[in-house]
């Protein structure tokens, strides 16, 4: 007989397929977001689940979960929507997904840097309302990228793939780290030994931090005052890292040129004044939204749900 895997999302066709070959799958057909009671329901005679980022896999969550299921495998490379400790001590092993997102995530914060940076989403709303009246001198004027400073929080795999892309911009990168990177990794980098000493020199500033009890919030009016005036943030990392109503704040004065947005608190459910400034450049959570890194993702998902049911060892386990 074989195992029983619960799958809280629709996945790529093709690690649908391999799902179906090794388990009997109870599948969320419908791909609506499920609430906790929706997954433990789906996943009542389960031996393992596949969860996705925004699932409340939480103390709550734990607390109910019949004893049967070994793993929980996010499809995700971020487990803030996991209570890690409530799983450890409910011996329930937690697999994610890393590596396999940091291209895709580099080349979407460049979307966002140069989408927010040249007003992207106002220049295609003009053509799509039919509004544009001409080229003109003084049209749209936004901010060069070019030759500019580029600050980053946050400098793991993406965040070094993003000041890859930046020398080809002939950017200065700076960045803060936990621990400062081997020369060879900073590629002429400039580190800072604390948030406060990096922000002055942005011009823009990068997240690419997880989403933590010490990082959320963290983007707040103390922290946006110390960026230089017309600057512009890039979020691809966690949305609740940023305090919305200070970015706004921050956004509606000119202290910040621009932002560039891929993730939110709340998703879907965003800060409704993002939809309405004009320097903001929006999207819906699309970093890792290509074929080939989604496909890598399920393939890391599945690596793991296939390891622990053999009683091997889970190849990428997070813990607490
Ligand atoms: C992740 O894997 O955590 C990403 O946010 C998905 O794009």
């Amino acid at each position: 007989m074989k195992p029983v895997l619960a799958i809280t999302r629709r996945l790529p066709a093709d690690i649908e397929t391999r799902a179906h070959e090794s388990y009997d799958v109870r599948l969320n057909e419908n791909d609506n977001p499920l609430t906790r009671e929706e997954i433990l329901a789906l996943a009542q005679d389960a031996d393992a689940i596949l969860v996705s980022v925004g699932d409340p896999i939480d103390r709550d969550f734990f607390q109910a979960l019949p004893t049967k299921i070994k793993i929980i495998a996010t499809f995700s490379v971020g487990t803030d929507h996991i209570d890690l400790a409530a799983a450890a001590q409910k011996g329930v092993i937690i697999g994610n997904t890393p590596g396999v997102l940091t291209d895709a995530t580099a080349d979407i914060a460049w979307l966002l840097i140069l989408g927010a940076a040249r007003r992207a989403g106002e220049g295609e709303a003009e053509i799509r309302t039919a509004s544009w009246r001409g080229w003109r001198p003084t049209h749209m004027i936004g901010t060069q990228v070019t030759g500019k400073k580029l600050g980053i929080i946050g400098m793991g795999r993406i965040g070094q793939a993003v000041a890859k892309r930046a020398r080809g911009f002939d950017m200065e990168v700076h960045y803060f780290n936990r621990t400062r990177l081997p020369a060879d990794q900073e590629n002429g980098a400039t580190y800072h030994d604390s948030i406060n000493a990096l922000l002055p020199h942005c011009q823009f500033l990068s997240l690419h931090c997880p989403s933590t009890a010490e990082t959320r919030g963290m983007v707040n009016t103390t922290l946006l005052q110390k960026l230089p005036k017309g600057a512009i943030l890039i979020n691809t990392a966690r949305g609740d890292v940023v305090n919305d109503t200070d970015l706004i704040t921050a956004l509606k004065s000119g202290h910040l040129a621009a932002a560039g947005l891929d993730v939110f608190a709340g998703e879907p459910n965003i800060a409704p004044a993002y939809r309405n400034l004009p320097n903001t450049f929006l999207l819906p959570h699309l970093g890792s939204a290509t074929a080939e890194t989604r496909t890598a993702m399920g393939t890391r998902a599945l690596d793991n749900i296939d390891a622990c049911m053999a009683g091997a060892d889970v190849p990428f386990r997070v813990t607490a």
